[in-house]
């Protein structure tokens, strides 16, 4: 990547409704705080803000769900989440919040400019569920239904959690509010829609070019082919005006007059992005700087945005047409965008206990030496770049064993140790040229700075360990020690000392922006102050010109031990708060195991029957129908009356579901009927046909449906 005047780094606002996992960190937080040392280190002008998301659907209900206020949530989660992120070195320039009033004006400005253009809007008055007992509208998270996709009895009105579908809440089987539990009905309601669909062009080549208004803005190929790839194949589906309004009483109130916008807000995903703004705002304003040199800024600026996965669609094509009609701002030179990171082979799972939050870890491993730096480590050698990938325990335990104890932390302590026997702990002055020696580690630190130029992290630590792994071979080929017991003045030993001092110095600089905990503790052993800003420009023009890092003369500090081993035969503390989470995640495994176990008999939910021919199942005529009309008979609790469309004919049948199903819920469901039932009269009614349902060991019925769209008639066999 070409260097900027100043970047510009964000990473994804978290939701303040929940404490933040290790996947979390290592989506959006740790990659961007690797990236913002390492400008910072090489004297660049940059800024990375974040802070809580605080406004949405989610947030309110889980207020509801723990019985408190909206505004108890954000701002217990908003202060865990910001102390958390800084205890594990995270270091945001600002980390601010969607709740301030100066976020409130910037997401309201940017409504307004927008809705004053004219043609970025459009207004539409649409049917959406209402409340009829709480008198709302209902926000798609507040309906819940049967998932049309997995039969999922829980599923959200903008997703069902089990299968992963992304849903609307029409396409809910047997919606139900989640305030008053009841069915809701449809009411119209205005809304206001960003026309994202008349930004397809320019965004399309713009993605796949990397060309914005007719000149080259970035180079497509340094993005990932997944973040690519996903965008694409969005635009390549069609762009559709977008809502960014909704009826919900907490957010930030559409900034128009009169009654049209009453109870209105803006819609989460709208100020969500606006909050990088906004947060940008407050730090100039609390630092003296200007705000706009950063998002007005032109092509002196670069912005990056950190995200997840699942957040690549707002931030590459969303936000970037917000900004382009706004005008002026700046728009992304990169979203080196992460896939997922999974736990221990499974997804994170609160619900399920599967997983560690960050602030647990912290408690957890309070005890445990240098917590920070070892998990940062571990996920580090695990980011999910290019595709998900898995954080293990045991592998938590290797990368902090074999690489940062055995590599790094014993390269480091051999060459204090025997500074301090040899020389009383002066670096010796050699004869000669030494250079040569470091032209390899200079090669590898060179390489190390582009990856991190280019968002990869994992082969930059590779990188790192490459350097610690050199350094560690050399010292051991040379066995200084073997020739000093001999000659106590070997100008071999000196320069191979000399050479290795030269290399802790370069990797107690290079290691800042992964391990930030250890680079001061391996500072402090050279007797250096820890790194300021722009110092490692400097080692690099060191390195380049040949001269060392650490001259002969320097008196260093003390020896230390930089990581004590978890596989220690001595200690076993380390070990056993490992295994300690091991065994919390057995429990959950026992747990489940113990639980279907005991569900196991109701899954045998009726016996067996005797085996049947073909010519007795052919015998069945089964079709694909649509239920019309549902109404209840009066005098019999189970029995609903209903016409059903099959496509040739409309038939009247009636079925024992009324205990299971509210007929104005099932108006429109498709279903199988068995076509070809003798007629028989049910309370006085013909009954002509019998609807398939699935029944369960509580005896809980659920239809059988066919596959969604499909023709009526269609005969299944
Ligand atoms: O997915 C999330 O957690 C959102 N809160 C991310 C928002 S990113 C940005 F737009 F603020
Ligand atoms: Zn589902």
């Amino acid at each position: 990547m070409t260097h900027a005047k100043r970047y510009l780094v964000t990473s994804a606002l978290p939701y303040a409704n929940g404490a933040l996992h290790l996947g979390h960190l290592a989506g959006a937080y740790l990659p961007a705080d690797i990236y913002v040392r390492y400008l910072r280190l090489m004297g660049k002008d940059v800024v990375w803000v974040c802070g809580s998301d605080e406004h949405g659907a989610a947030i309110t209900i889980r207020a509801k769900k723990e019985g408190i206020t909206p505004r108890e949530i954000i701002d217990k989660y908003h202060e865990l989440n910001q102390r958390t992120f800084e205890h594990l070195g995270i270091s945001f320039d600002y980390y601010h919040r969607t709740s301030e009033p100066l976020h409130h004006e910037t997401a309201q400005d940017f409504f307004l400019k927008l809705y004053k253009k004219g043609d970025e809007f459009e207004e539409r008055t649409v049917e959406q569920y209402y409340d009829e007992d709480f008198h709302q509208f209902l926000a798609d998270r507040y309906i819940v239904g049967t998932c049309p996709r997995c039969g999922h009895p829980e599923a959200y009105g903008d997703q069902c959690e089990k299968c992963g579908s992304d849903l609307s809440p029409s396409e809910l089987i047997n919606p139900r509010s989640t305030l008053s539990g009841k069915t809701p009905v449809l009411r119209p309601t205005k809304h206001w829609y960003f026309k994202l669909d008349k930004h397809a062009g320019w965004l399309r080549e713009w993605i796949a070019t990397g060309i914005l208004d007719g000149k080259q803005h970035h180079d497509p190929r340094q993005w990932r082919k997944h973040v690519v790839g996903q965008c694409l194949s969005w635009l390549d589906g069609g762009l559709q005006p977008r809502a960014i309004t909704r009826d919900l009483d907490w957010g930030i109130p559409v900034p128009l007059p009169g009654d049209e916008a009453a109870g209105k807000v803006l819609y989460v995903w709208f100020d969500a992005p606006i909050g990088y703004i906004s947060s940008t705002k407050q730090w100039a304003l609390e630092n003296g700087k200007d705000w706009e040199a950063y998002w007005k800024g032109g092509d002196d600026v670069k912005l990056i945005h950190f995200i997840g996965k699942d957040n690549i669609v707002f931030h590459c094509i969303v936000f970037p047409a917000m900004l382009k009609a706004y005008g002026d701002f700046v728009l992304p030179e990169n979203v080196p965008a992460n896939q997922f990171l999974n736990f221990e082979g499974q997804k994170f799972s609160k619900s399920r206990g599967w997983g560690i939050e960050q602030h647990e870890y912290l408690e957890d491993f309070k005890d445990f030496p240098n917590k920070e730096d070892a998990l940062r480590y571990a996920l580090l050698r695990n980011l999910p770049e290019n595709r998900d990938s898995d954080f293990k325990w045991d592998e938590f335990v290797d990368f902090h064993d074999k690489d940062l104890a055995d590599n790094l932390g014993n390269f480091v302590n051999r060459v204090a140790v025997l500074t301090h026997k040899y020389y009383d702990g002066v670096v010796p002055a050699v004869d000669g040229p030494w250079q040569d020696k470091l032209e390899e580690v200079n090669r590898l630190a060179l390489e190390l700075g582009r990856e991190l130029d280019n968002f990869s992290f994992k082969q930059a630590i590779q990188l790192f360990l490459d350097i610690s792994s050199w350094g560690n071979t050399y010292l051991q080929d040379t066995s200084p020690w073997q020739i000093w017991k001999e000659d106590p003045d070997s100008l071999v030993v000196k320069e191979c000392l000399f050479v290795s001092l030269q290399i802790v110095t370069l990797l107690s600089a290079l290691c800042e922006p992964f391990i930030p905990f250890t680079s001061p503790r391996i500072r402090a052993l050279l007797n250096l102050p820890p790194l300021k800003n722009g110092d490692l420009t400097g080692i690099f023009d060191q390195l380049q010109k040949g001269e060392a890092l650490l001259p002969a003369g320097h008196r260093i500090g003390e020896a230390v031990i930089l990581f004590a081993k978890i596989n220690d035969r001595k200690d076993s503390s380390r070990l056993e708060i490992i295994n300690s989470q091991k065994a919390k995640l057995e429990e959950v495994i026992k747990a489940e195991a113990a639980r279907q176990a005991a569900q196991a008999p109701a899954t045998v939910v009726a016996e067996a029957k005797p085996e049947i021919q073909y010519d007795d199942f052919s015998k069945l005529d089964l079709r694909t129908a649509t239920i019309l009309h549902a109404e209840r008979v009066p005098k019999a609790d189970k029995l609903l009356k209903l016409t059903v469309d099959l496509g040739y004919e409309q038939r009247t049948v009636v079925s024992g579901i009324a205990l299971h199903y509210e007929p104005e819920a099932i108006i429109g469901r498709q279903i199988v009927l068995v076509a070809n039932l003798a007629p028989r009269k049910l309370m006085g009614i013909e009954s002509k046909g019998m609807i398939l349902m699935a029944e369960d060991a509580e005896g809980r019925l659920g239809f059988v449906s066919p596959p969604e769209g499909w023709v009526n008639g269609a005969s299944v066999k």
